[in-house]
């Protein structure tokens, strides 16, 4: 509670990815009738104990969501050509249908490079250059799943998107960027009118001062003060940055005291960006057994 007693109400991810994942898991189980065992492979280069985490928190899910994981463990010592090997090997398999790099890899070895080997329809985080290419020209593929999240926690706790002001602050490949194309696309829980800022735009609070919606995705701890926010608007905090395992949101928490709705420091947008990889990789299932 801010010393003024008004704070926004929160917008949790949890119940979004619960409902998402739900969906999820009738879906795979509809597969599985049909005969289809989904497929999400897994590939892990080198010896990182987070990125290892990460990528055994991922298969216990896809375990429990009902989806086959088959895995791969590179060393860190791993070639590009080991890499694309795997992904080439995964592309080739048409009982896999998704495949998931944990990122990040070791530093000699080029992500980009990677994510452009494999197959765009099994690119399960969206982000191959010819999903960005699906996205900017509104056709069908995986989305990438932090937009996609955000987009889906809009629409889940009711926030009217179609035809307001939406302020991303941040043009990054992950999230502001593809963000915009999607919020700005012709359907009813986009529809925005959506504005761009980031480092070019000195006097960026300019805009988001005027946002209904303020989405900030910059990854500098605390960028989003009170007085960047118009009362009453929505504030979701996108943007991150970790020092060791200790999380910095851009939003700071006294925005809470001027917002009319803002994502929670933690479990607000996380979630749901998990949620839609398994969204995407049950998708491709469908879409390539013809049964979606
Ligand atoms: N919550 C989740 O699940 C999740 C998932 C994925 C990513 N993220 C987070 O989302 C954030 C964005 O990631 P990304 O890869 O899309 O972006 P990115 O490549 O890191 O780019 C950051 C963007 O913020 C802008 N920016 C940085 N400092 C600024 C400042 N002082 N004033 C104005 N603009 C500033 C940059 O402007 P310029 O372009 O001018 O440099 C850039 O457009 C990161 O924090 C990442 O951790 C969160």
């Amino acid at each position: 509670m801010s010393s003024s007693g008004t704070t926004a109400r929160l917008l949790p991810g949890g119940p979004v990815a619960e409902q998402v994942l739900a969906e999820v898991a009738e879906a795979v189980a509809g597969l599985r009738a049909s005969g289809v065992t989904p497929a999400l492979a897994t590939v892990l280069v080198g010896d990182d104990d987070a990125s290892a985490g990460y990528i055994r928190i991922k298969q216990r899910q896809a375990a429990e969501l009902g989806f086959a994981s088959p895995h791969v463990h590179l060393p860190g010592s791993a070639s590009q050509a080991d890499l694309h090997a795997v992904l080439e090997d995964f592309n080739a398999d048409k009982g896999v249908h998704g495949v998931l790099v944990q990122y990040p890899i070791p530093g000699h070895l080029d992500y980009d490079r990677g994510l452009a080997v494999l197959d765009p329809d099994k690119d399960v985080d969206g982000m191959h250059p010819v999903n960005m290419g699906r996205l900017a020209l509104g056709l069908p593929g995986p989305l990438p799943c932090t937009p996609a999240g955000i987009e889906a926690l809009l629409a889940f706790h009711g926030v009217p998107v179609s035809g307001r002001e939406v302020v991303i602050l941040g043009r990054g490949a992950t999230l502001g960027r593809p963000l915009a194309m999607l919020l700005a696309q012709k359907r009813p829980t986009a529809n925005a009118a959506v504005t761009v800022v980031h480092t070019g735009v000195a006097d960026w609070p300019r805009y988001t001062r005027r946002a209904e919606i303020l989405v900030a995705a910059a990854g500098v701890p605390g960028i989003v003060q009170p007085e960047h926010v118009r009362p009453g608007a929505v504030v979701v905090g996108g943007g991150v940055r970790y020092e060791g395992r200790r999380l910095l949101p851009d939003v700071d928490e006294s925005c809470a005291e001027v917002a009319g709705a803002i994502t929670p420091r933690v479990g607000g947008v996380g979630p749901t960006t998990v949620a839609m990889l398994f969204r995407n990789a049950v998708r491709a299932a469908q879409r390539a057994s013809g049964l979606g």
